[in-house]
């Protein structure tokens, strides 16, 4: 047997012992599993202070008040145009395409202050799961870039 047959085994022996830890999973699934558990934990915990007063615990809105976060397009569609609509809410002049989507006069409130970008993260991350059924992850660098382009956005409306 040559050294690299011992090393084989040895390789193999603990390939063995990592599916047997992990049930059958490799040791970077099994982390990227805990990693999304613990950021839908805190997105969901984001939810429940800044927006189930308006959207409801089960996502679906007041009719003509406040709209339904389940099979919305904006939830399910593109993670920019929705993280964005997160920091701004109605001061995001591409919400709904200007178009208003209730019929009473209520307006959404800009997160930009109130949460940092591992929250907007999380909490973009656990809506498009929870309503949008999205398995997508949101990331924080990510926000960090859209919170760039959403702070133009602010400073250009306020020079108006
Ligand atoms: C004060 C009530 C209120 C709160 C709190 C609120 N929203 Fe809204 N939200 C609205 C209203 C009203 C609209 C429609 C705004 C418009 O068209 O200008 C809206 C629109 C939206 C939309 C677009 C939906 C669609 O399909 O067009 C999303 C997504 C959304 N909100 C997510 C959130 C999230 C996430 C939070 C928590 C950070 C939040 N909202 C907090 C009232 C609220």
């Amino acid at each position: 047997m040559t050294r690299g047959h011992i090393a084989l085994i040895f390789w193999m022996a603990s390939c063995g012992m990592g599916f047997a830890q992990t049930g059958g999973k490799s040791e970077t699934t099994v982390k990227a599993e805990a990693e999304l558990a613990e950021q839908l934990k805190l997105g969901r915990r984001q939810y429940f202070l800044h927006c189930a007063s308006c959207h409801m615990a089960n996502g679906l809105g007041v009719p003509g008040l406040n709209p339904s976060l389940v099979d919305s397009k904006m939830v399910r569609g593109s993670t920019l145009a929705l993280v964005r609509a997160i920091l701004l809410g109605s001061q995001d002049p591409e919400l709904n395409k200007g178009k208003r989507v209730v019929d009473a006069d209520n307006t959404m409130a800009a997160y930009y202050l109130l949460m940092n970008d591992e929250q907007v993260a999380a909490l973009t991350t656990f809506i498009r799961q929870e309503y949008g059924k999205q398995r997508d992850r949101v990331r924080s660098d990510y926000v960090a870039r859209v919170r760039e382009v959403a702070m133009e956005i602010l400073e250009e409306q306020a020079e108006e």
